[in-house]
């Protein structure tokens, strides 16, 4: 795995930013109880980062989500454990680290909406929106990108490169 020296986003700005995110959502959830769930394996880092500067009580739950992508690019989306009995009537917030096709969200937000949850909202590390497919929206996102691959800080380039505490970009000939 090759990655650019310098990175996209370095582990100070992503801190101030996760830490201004963390304000905002205590401040719009103040006097509730915040389900979070987390998108595994991506969204931990995000998630540790976010969940300790909360100023709102929180109960942590897991969902793995894997996506199989077809010839006609219709990706296929199922969830490999998803919490099923934690979501009646809770405030779920959905922690991601990239909404990228939105493929992913549009699916794992239906099938907690089925749960029957009191709200359910997405926020999400980075948005590349130039890749939509699906029309998602987050109700938080850290960063806006370009359409570039980047590894760091949770996110993976085959496994590779989630303990890097920045964000990088990978580089363009190892990406296909
Ligand atoms: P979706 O296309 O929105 O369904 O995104 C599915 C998943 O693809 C994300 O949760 C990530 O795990 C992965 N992904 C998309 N873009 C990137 C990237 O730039 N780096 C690492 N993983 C990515
Ligand atoms: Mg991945």
């Amino acid at each position: 795995m090759r990655l650019r020296e310098q990175p996209l986003i370095d582990a100070a700005e992503i801190e101030r930013r996760v830490s201004e995110l963390a304000q905002q959502i205590s401040s719009d959830y103040t006097g509730r109880e915040i389900l979070l769930v987390a998108v595994l394996k991506g969204s931990i880092l995000f998630t540790a980062d976010l969940m300790r500067r909360l100023t709102t009580p929180v109960v942590l739950e897991f969902l793995r989500a894997r996506s199989y992508q077809d010839t006609e690019s219709t990706g296929h989306v199922e969830c490999t454990l998803f919490p099923e009995h934690a979501l009646k009537d809770q405030h779920v917030l959905l922690v991601e680290d990239i909404l990228d096709t939105g493929r992913t969200a549009s699916v794992i937000i239906e099938k907690i909406r089925q749960a029957q949850p009191a709200s359910v909202a997405l926020c999400t590390l980075l948005d590349k929106p130039s890749r939509r497919v699906v029309p998602v929206e987050a109700d938080y996102v850290g960063f806006t990108i370009e359409d570039r691959f980047v590894v760091g800080y949770g996110l993976d380039y085959s496994e590779r490169g989630r303990e890097l505490p920045s964000l990088f970009v990978l580089d363009n000939d190892e990406q296909n």
